[in-house]
């Protein structure tokens, strides 16, 4: 079996992020909406660092319109995602992006995406569940209209809370009053933290939000005390060594901290982020890891397992997805 084949579990993946760049090149030309500056010769996506990233994720999302550009945008996601093996994902989406915030205009962008992941499990063999995420640098207040959303359309699809966006805006409790208002409502919570600020984000985050998991986490590892903690807490840290090399959080591959992560004994699972905008798949992640750490099928496995453990979903999906993975052993 190939790594491509390999049957994989993904818990961070931006929807916006994951759009193909030539998906969101055709949308815009549908519409006569001219975002012909964020695309390089090749039609990639171009940016240079992680502040124009986000200026250029947020152009990317404008002629993301309505529903059904989300029902599209879904169904080309997954079916790209589906071709590297992935049998479950959890996806972030925004209500920023749709609707604005707006509870009522999201429960029909919600229903697009919920009606598009019915679709490509039928056709593609892919199950999907939604993280919805609050845009940091959006500020506190917005994040609130993205947790009411959250809490108001928790449910099949719906399943957990979380935060992206610039890391440096705020400190983690500036944004409690979401994270509480999604926690009482049942979802589990993830939070971005420590892919750029050090250890002391990734701390505040665990003891002011009340996460489960963390968005990368990576600068966790100049902390023994830290990691420590991780392990016994077993929060999981969703680890995307690909967009951390293009964005340059980690000068290449080699420095990558993955394995020092995994050694302390912290849960770790991988993932692609924003895969066009990072020239990766999991299939490619697989590779590199392969390639950099000699890991290999073994290594794999448990990272999928630890995935699927820290899935937001609920117990009937987890023991479908269980059987896809063990198949394959
Ligand atoms: N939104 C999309 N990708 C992101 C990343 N790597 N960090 C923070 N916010 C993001
Ligand atoms: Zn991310």
């Amino acid at each position: 079996m190939t790594f491509q084949d390999m049957p994989k579990v993904e818990l961070h993946l931006h929807l916006e992020g994951a759009a193909p760049s030539k998906f969101i090149a055709g949308l815009a030309q549908e519409k006569n909406i001219d975002i012909s500056k964020i695309f390089d010769a090749k039609g990639d996506y171009a940016y240079d660092g992680f502040d124009e990233f986000l200026s250029t994720y947020e152009a990317a999302c404008e002629p993301l319109k309505t529903p059904q550009d989300f029902y599209r945008l879904t169904m080309a996601v997954l079916e790209e995602t589906a071709k590297h093996g992935v049998v479950y994902a959890e996806t972030f989406v925004s209500p920023d992006f749709c609707g604005g915030g707006d509870v009522g205009a999201w429960r029909e962008y919600l229903d697009a995406m919920t009606r598009a992941s019915v679709d490509a499990e039928r056709d593609f063999g892919i199950t999907l569940r939604g993280i919805v995420t609050a845009i940091r640098h959006f500020g506190p207040e917005q994040a609130k209209t993205a947790a009411r959303c959250a809490a108001e359309t928790k449910g099949d699809f719906v399943v957990g809370f979380g935060m992206a966006g610039a890391e440096m805006v705020g400190r983690p409790k500036d944004y409690a009053y979401s994270f509480d208002m999604a926690r009482e409502a049942g979802l589990p919570l993830t939070c971005h933290a420590g892919e750029w600020d050090g250890p002391d984000m990734v701390a505040d985050t665990i003891r002011d939000l009340g996460v489960s998991r963390i968005g990368h986490g990576i600068n966790a590892v100049q902390d023994p005390k830290l990691l420590a903690e991780i392990a016994e807490k077993g929060i999981v840290l969703e680890v995307c060594p690909g967009s951390n090399v293009v964005l340059g959080a980690v000068p290449d591959w080699q420095s990558h901290p993955i394995v020092k992560l995994r050694d302390a004994g912290v849960p770790i699972t991988v993932s692609t982020d924003d895969p066009p905008f990072f020239h990766t798949t999991m299939t490619y992640e697989y590779d590199m890891l392969a390639k950099t750490f000699g890991w290999g099928a073994e290594d794999f496995a448990v990272l999928n397992q630890t995935g699927l453990k820290a899935a937001y979903c609920d117990d009937a999906t987890r023991a479908m997805i269980a059987k896809k993975l063990e198949a394959a052993q």
